[in-house]
C-alpha cells in the first residue's frame, strides 16, 4: 500500500541493508519484535560477493535474512522494500547511494558514513529531490518511527527503547542533526509527553541529504503528529529557514525548539563544534540569535537546554487541556530474551553441556593436550609416542612405553601393495577418487581378519590369562567355540618365514619392558597352533595386542584401567594409525604415476554360474 509523501516509515516498512551489519540487523529485528510487527523490517542484506543466509533471532525464534551480492538482486527479490540503509564506508557510500536512488522501489536512503566529500553530498541530494526521494544523512545514525521502524542502531539498547516508549506510537515529531542528541531527546520527549511518533537525525554534515525544515514540514502534514520538537545547532542558515516557515504559516503545529551551541560565545570566533556545519562565522549564525528569532515568531524556546523537557511538557499538556489531543496510552513491550552468550557472560544462565572432553582443550589462548600446553610439547620435544600417550591415555608415557608406541606405528605403516588396505586404496585412487576416499576405502578393510585383530587379541589372550586357562585349554576352548584366535595366523608368514616385525617387537619388549607376561603366554599358544599349521604364528596384530597389555602392566596401571582400555577396542588404533601412513603413500604413488582405472583380469576370476537359461 502506497504511503502518503509525509510518511517515510510505518509498521509494514521493509528495508535492504547495504553492508554485513549483523549487530544492527539483530537490533532492528529486536525492535520489530518489541513493536509486535507482523514481519521483520529487514528484507535483505547486500554484501558484495556473498549469496547466503544470515541467521538471527526474531524474539526467541531463529529466522534467516537472505544476503545478496548486489543491490539490484536484492531489490528484484524484495520489491516490497522501499528503504535502503547504507552502511558502506565513505569510500563507496556515494556510489552505492546513487545505485539506490536508481532503484525505483527505494524511496528513502539512509547514508550512515561520515567523511563523504561535500560535492558528493550535494549531488546525492540534488538527485534525490529530482526523483522525489529522501536521503537521511550522511554522517547519521538514522532515526526511528516509534512502534514501527528503527534505522540501524538508532535508539540504543532495547532497554532504552522501551524506557523511551519507542516501542509504541506517540504523537511527537522530532528532528535534529545529532544522533547522540536524538537519543537523549527521545528520552526527554517520552518523559514529558505521550512519546515520539518519529525522530530523525539528519546528520552533522554541512550539506545533509535532507534538512530540518523538510522533516518538520512532513510532520506538519501528518495528522497523527500533534506537536513538533527540534534541536538546531549553531552555524549555518537552517534554523532561519524554520523561522521563515513559521512566519509564512507553513508550520502551524506547536513547535518546541532549542538551538545548541550557546556556550560558543565564550570561545574564539569561528571555532568549530563537533559537526562540520557547527561554527558561527556571522552573528546571525549564533545560537542566541537563532533562539531569539525563533521565540519572536512564536516557537516555544526554553531559556536553556535544561528547560527543554519542561517546555515540551508544558506544550503537550496545553494541547491536551485545549482538547486538541488525547494522550496515547502506554503499551507493554514483549520481553526480548537475552542472547545466550550475553547471559552466560553475566552469569545469568547455566546449561548442561552435551559434550565432555577430557583429553584436549582449545578453548583458551593455547591448545592443551591432557594438561600439557602445545608450546611445552614442542619446546620439550615430546615424541610422537608421548603425544599418543597424552591423547589416548591422558598421561605422558615414560620413554620405553612411548618408544613402543612409535615402533608399532613404524612397523605397521605398510606391508606392500597386495594386502587388503593397500589394495583398496590403490584401486580407489586409480578410479580417480580423492585422497580421503582412497584412504577411507583402505581403512574399511581393517577388521577381524586384517589389521583389526589387535584389540581382539588383547581381549582374548588377557581373558584366558586372567582366567588362568593353560595355553592348551585356551586353544581348545576357542576350537570348541569354532572361533579363530585373534592375533594368530597369517597368509604368508610362518615359522619358516617369520614376520620380522614380530621379531623386532619381541626383541624390543624383552629389552625394554619391565615384564611381558602376556607375550610369554601368547608364545606358548603359538607353539600349539603352529604345531597344527606352520602359518598359525603370533602375527603382528597379536604381538601388538598382547604387548600393549604388557605395557600397561609395566606402567603399573590398575586392573580396572587396563581392562577398560582393552574392552574399548581402542588398541586397534595402533594399527590404524600406522597403516594410514602407508595408505596415503599408496595414494600418492598411484597419482604420481597417473595410474589408469583398474579392472580385474578375467583369467583371475572363476565364473561359476548356474546353467544358462535358454
Ligand atoms: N586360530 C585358530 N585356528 C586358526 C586360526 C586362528 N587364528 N586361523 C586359522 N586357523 C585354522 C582354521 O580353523 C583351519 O583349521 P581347519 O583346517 O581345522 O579348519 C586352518 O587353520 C586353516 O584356516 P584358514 O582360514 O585357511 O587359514 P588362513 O591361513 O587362510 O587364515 C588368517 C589366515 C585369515 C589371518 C586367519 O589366521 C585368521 O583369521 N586369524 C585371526 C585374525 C587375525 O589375527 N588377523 C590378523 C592377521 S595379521 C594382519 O592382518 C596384519
Ligand atoms: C599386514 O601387515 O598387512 C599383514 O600382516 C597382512 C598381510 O597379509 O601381509
Amino acid at each position: 500500500m502506497k504511503r502518503p509523501d509525509y510518511l517515510l516509515f510505518d509498521r509494514d516498512t521493509r528495508s535492504i541493508i547495504f553492508g554485513m551489519q549483523t549487530n544492527a540487523v539483530q537490533r532492528m529485528l529486536d525492535f520489530d519484535y518489541c513493536c509486535k510487527r507482523e514481519k521483520p523490517s529487514v528484507a535483505a542484506i547486500v554484501d558484495p560477493g556473498r549469496t547466503d543466509l544470515f541467521k538471527c533471532f526474531y524474539g526467541k525464534k531463529e529466522v534467516f535474512v537472505p544476503v545478496y551480492p548486489d543491490l539490484a538482486a536484492a531489490c528484484a527479490k524484495h520489491p516490497e522494500a522501499d528503504v535502503m540503509i547504507n552502511f558502506a564506508s565513505f569510500r563507496s557510500a556515494y556510489d552505492t547511494t546513487m545505485q539506490a536512488l536508481d532503484q525505483d522501489q527505494l524511496r528513502t536512503v539512509v547514508v550512515i558514513a561520515e567523511g563523504i566529500p561535500e560535492r558528493f553530498s550535494r549531488h546525492m541530494r540534488a538527485v534525490a529531490l529530482r526523483k522525489n526521494k529522501v536521503i537521511i544523512g550522511p554522517a547519521t545514525v538514522g532515526g526511528i518511527a516509534a512502534g514501527a521502524f528503527k534505522i540501524g542502531n538508532t535508539g540504543g539498547t532495547i532497554d532504552n527503547i522501551v524506557t523511551s516508549k519507542l516501542h509504541r506510537l506517540g504523537s511527537v515529531g522530532f528532528v535534529s542533526k545529532s544522533g547522540g542528541m536524538s537519543n537523549e531527546a527521545y528520552n526527554i520527549i517520552s518523559r514529558n509527553s505521550d512519546g515520539l511518533f518519529e525522530g530523525i537525525a539528519i546528520g552533522g554534515d554541512a550539506y545533509p541529504g535532507s534538512n530540518l525544515l523538510e522533516h518538520l514540514l512532513r510532520y506538519e502534514a501528518n495528522p497523527a503528529i500533534k506537536m513538533l520538537v527540534c534541536l538546531g545547532e549553531v552555524g549555518g542558515e537552517e534554523e532561519w529557514r524554520i523561522v521563515d516557515a513559521v512566519k509564512q504559516g507553513k508550520i502551524k503545529k506547536p513547535l518546541v525548539m532549542w538551538v545548541t551551541g550557546t556556550s560558543i560565545k565564550h570561545m574564539p570566533k569561528g571555532i568549530q563544534f563537533g559537526h562540520a556545519g557547527a561554527k558561527a562565522d556571522a552573528s546571525r549564525e549564533t545560537a542566541e540569535a537563532k533562539n531569539q528569532a525563533l521565540r519572536e515568531v512564536g516557537v516555544v524556546v526554553p531559556q536553556s537546554f535544561d528547560d527543554f523537557g519542561q517546555a515540551i511538557k508544558h506544550t503537550f499538556d496545553k494541547l491536551v487541556a485545549d482538547g486538541l489531543h488525547k494522550p496515547i496510552p502506554d503499551a507493554d513491550a514483549p520481553a526480548i530474551p537475552m542472547n545466550y552468550k550475553e547471559a552466560a557472560a553475566r552469569n545469568l544462565v547455566r546449561r548442561p553441556t552435551n559434550f565432555t572432553c577430557t583429553i584436549s582443550d582449545d578453548s583458551g589462548d593455547e591448545l592443551i593436550y591432557a594438561g600439557h600446553k602445545i608450546s611445552k610439547v614442542i619446546s620439550e620435544n615430546y615424541s610422537v609416542g608421548e603425544v599418543i600417550g597424552l591423547l589416548w591415555f591422558k598421561e605422558r608415557l615414560p620413554k620405553w612405553a612411548a618408544s613402543f608406541m612409535e615402533i608399532v606405528v613404524k612397523l605397521s605403516a605398510d606391508h606392500g601393495p597386495c594386502v587388503s588396505g593397500a589394495h583398496n586404496t590403490i584401486v580407489t585412487a586409480r578410479a580417480g577418487r580423492d585422497l580421503m576416499s582412497a584412504v577411507a576405502s583402505g581403512i574399511l578393510t581393517i577388521g577381524p581378519r586384517f589389521g583389526g585383530a589387535v584389540a581382539g587379541a588383547a581381549l582374548s589372550f588377557k581373558a584366558a590369562y586372567d582366567a588362568k586357562l593353560s595355553p592348551a585349554e585356551f586353544v581348545e576352548s576357542m576350537k570348541k567355540k569354532n572361533q579363530k584366535i585373534q592375533g594368530i595366523g597369517h597368509l604368508i608368514k610362518s615359522l619358516k618365514n617369520p614376520d620380522m616385525r614380530v621379531v623386532l617387537l619381541k626383541r624390543f619388549a624383552n629389552d625394554q619392558f619391565p615384564k611381558t607376561p602376556l607375550l610369554d603366554y601368547a608364545l606358548e599358544v603359538e607353539k600349539l597352533t603352529t604345531a597344527k599349521k606352520d602359518t598359525l604364528i603370533l602375527n603382528v596384530d597379536g604381538a601388538i595386542g598382547v604387548l600393549s597389555v604388557d605395557m600397561m602392566y609395566g606402567l603399573g596401571w590398575d586392573e580396572e584401567r587396563i581392562q577398560s582400555v582393552v574392552d574399548s577396542g581402542g588398541l586397534n588404533g595402533l594399527f590404524l594409525l600406522g597403516r594410514t601412513i602407508g595408505m596415503i603413500g599408496h595414494y600418492m604413488d598411484q597419482t604420481r604415476m597417473k595410474a589408469p582405472l583398474y579392472r580385474h583380469p578375467w583369467d583371475d576370476v572363476l565364473y561359476d554360474l548356474p546353467p544358462q537359461v535358454k
